[in-house]
Parts: C-alpha cells; structure tokens; sequence
C-alpha cells in the first residue's frame, strides 16, 4: 500500500478534520503518498483529487467542517457513476481509500468494494445513527451545541413565561434530541423511535404551571412525524406542528426554534477530535495491514473494528431507558 487517498462524504461533522489529518500523517509517516478527494464521491467521479502533504493537513484540527469538502452525490449510485470513481482512482494509481462519512457513503464504500477497490470507512454524522460505534464523529459538539441553545432559550423562557419548542435535527434517530434534552431537563421530549403524545406534552406544560414553573421546553427532533426532507413542506416543521398544538391546548404563549444547520457545524469538543484523530490513525493503520471493507468505531472506551456490512445491518439504536428516565424527572412533582 503505497497511495492513499481519503474523501468525506454526505453530511458533515465536526471532528471530520481531526480524521483527515491523523490519517494522512500516519499514512505519510509510514511512507505512502496521500490524496485528497474533493466534495465527496462527487470528486471521484470528476477525479477532483489533489495531493495531501504534512502542510496541508496543518492548523485543521480544531476546525469544523471538511477541509476536503463534502457532498450528496446521486450520481455516485449508479453503476455509470461507480465506473467513472473506479477508473479515476486506476488512473491516480490509489491502493485504498479512507471513507469518512455515514451509513450512505458506506454503502457507496461497499459499492468500490464490490468491484475489487480497498476501502475502510470512520463513521461521521452528527445523527449517530451508525451501527457497530456507541459514538460517530460529530456527535458530540452537536449535542453540546444543541445544549448550549436550549440554556440561553430557557432563560428567555423563564423571563416571559413561555413554551418553546426546540426542534433539533435527526430524521431518522432521536440520539441528539434525546441527550440534549436530558441534559437539559427539557419537560418532553419527542424522538422518532417513539409516537409521539402530544396530549401528555399538553398535560406536563399545564402541570408545570398549576406548580409555579409557568415556562416550559419541549425538544422535539426533526423526523418525529417522518422525514421532513422528502415527505413534507417545509412549512411543516415538526416544531410547528407541535406548538400549534400545545398552543391551542393550553393557550399558552409557545414559541419555536429551530436550530438547524448550527449544529453541523462549529470547532469540534474535545471527545471529537480525539475520536477523529484516533479513529483516522486506525485506519490507515488497517489500510496498511491489507484490511479492507472495515469500519473503524468506538465501543466500550475502545477503539474497535467492524466490518461495514455488520454495521450496516445492525444500526445504533437509542437507549430507550435514558427517555423513560427524562420522563420520569420531567414529571415528579
Ligand atoms: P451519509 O453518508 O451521511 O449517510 P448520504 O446518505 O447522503 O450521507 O450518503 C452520502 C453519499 O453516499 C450519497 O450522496 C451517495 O453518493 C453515496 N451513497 C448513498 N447510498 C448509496 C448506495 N446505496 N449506493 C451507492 N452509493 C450510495
Ligand atoms: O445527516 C446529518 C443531517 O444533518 C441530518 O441530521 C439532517 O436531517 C440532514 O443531514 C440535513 O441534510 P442537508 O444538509 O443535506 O439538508
């Protein structure tokens, strides 16, 4: 193995940098050339791949986003597409590639696999619905950004006696809104994994003021009522739909927030960068030892080893007793 290369692809996530930049000085300390795809599978299919030397990886660690770019590439799901990424990476001589990005751009990684290409892949979405892994780069800083607006929300909450309704992202997985919420003490939380009770929401606002707590935080994640990128408008946001609701229920002053794209980005916490870095450092270390269609991940304050299709299959599931443990703090009296 003597040329790397590496892409980010699909969301973004801070502590993705922390993973180019361990990855390629391990690679260039081993004596490999590394190469950087740009803008996701959408840069190996145009052959957008540029060189990465020691400076090139230097002063990013504690920047958010990629400094490879990233993207969401249709294309790259065809069998046209795939052809075009194989042969750009025949033609810049690579022996594997390091694939940092969520369970879709590990299918695309399987895809490469299939046709006989190297690849081991980090698992990098603030979602953290990756299997195989307790924790996906950019997990945390998410989480703590979401915190960090719930905070400064409740103090606006308390002073104006309001209901606000913060809507976190998470199409699929409730994991951001189910630990920003706890570590919030939001008084519900709503997550896809669970149908959603909009009258038990209702009826903790009202019992929070007939006890003098006359705010109220609900966090509610994105796909609580499906996902709102290819099933709804827009306007329907699910922290609409459940303000509305809690405001003509309780007559209440409610307002939203949506947090949205800020919690993609941002300096990495410290748990991502070490994460990204180690989890960088590991895989070119199993490109180097001939592994292939491998997933790095982080298990039991390990780092351990996969394979992409086992963490495919299995999904990381919410642990639904840290939800039943909110529910039971929001609602003793
Ligand atoms: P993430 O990797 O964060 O889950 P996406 O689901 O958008 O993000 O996937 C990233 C990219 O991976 C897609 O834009 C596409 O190029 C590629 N991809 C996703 N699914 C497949 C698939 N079934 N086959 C091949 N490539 C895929
Ligand atoms: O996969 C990460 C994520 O941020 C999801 O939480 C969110 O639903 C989605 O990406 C948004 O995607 P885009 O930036 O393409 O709109």
């Amino acid at each position: 193995m003597k040329r790397i290369a590496i892409v980010t692809s699909g969301g973004d996530a801070p502590g993705m940098n922390a993973a180019v930049r361990a990855a390629t000085l391990k690679a260039i300390n081993a004596g490999c050339k590394v190469f950087g795809v740009k803008r996701g599978y959408q840069g190996l299919i145009t052959g957008e791949i540029v060189e990465l030397n020691s400076m090139a990886v230097s002063g990013i660690l504690h920047l958010g986003g990629t400094i490879l770019h990233s993207a969401r590439c249709p294309e790259f799901k065809t069998k046209e597409g795939q052809e075009k990424a194989l042969a750009n990476l025949e033609i810049f001589k690579i022996d594997g590639l390091v694939v940092i990005g969520g369970n879709g751009s590990f299918l695309g990684a399987k895809e490469l696999n299939k046709m006989g290409f190297t690849t081991i892949g980090i698992p990098a979405t603030i979602d953290n619905d990756i299997g195989c892994t307790e924790t996906a780069l950019g997990f945390d800083t998410a989480v703590n950004t979401a915190l960090d607006a719930i905070n400064k929300i409740r103090d606006t909450a308390a002073s104006h006696d309001r209901v606000y309704v913060v809507e976190v992202m998470g199409r699929n997985a409730g994991f951001i809104a189910l630990n920003a919420g706890l570590a919030g003490a939001a008084e519900a939380i709503l997550i896809p994994e669970v149908e959603p009770d909009l009258d038990e929401v209702v009826k903790r606002v009202k019992a929070n003021d007939v006890r003098g707590r006359s705010h109220s935080i609900v966090v509610v994640a994105e796909g609580v009522f499906g996902d709102p990128i290819s099933g709804r408008a827009l306007s329907e946001s699910s922290a609409m739909l459940v303000a509305t609701h809690i405001r003509e229920k309780t007559g209440k002053d409610t307002r939203i927030t949506i947090l949205g794209h800020i919690q993609r980005g941002g300096s990495p916490s410290a748990v991502d960068r070490l994460l990204g870095t180690q989890f960088g450092a590991t895989a070119t270390e199993l490109l180097l030892a001939g592994e292939t269609e491998k997933m790095v991940g982080w298990n039991k304050s390990e780092i351990t080893v996969s394979t992409m299709d086992e963490s495919i299959a299995s999904g990381n599931k919410v642990d639904l007793s840290l939800l039943e443990l909110a529910d039971l703090l929001a609602t003793t009296y």
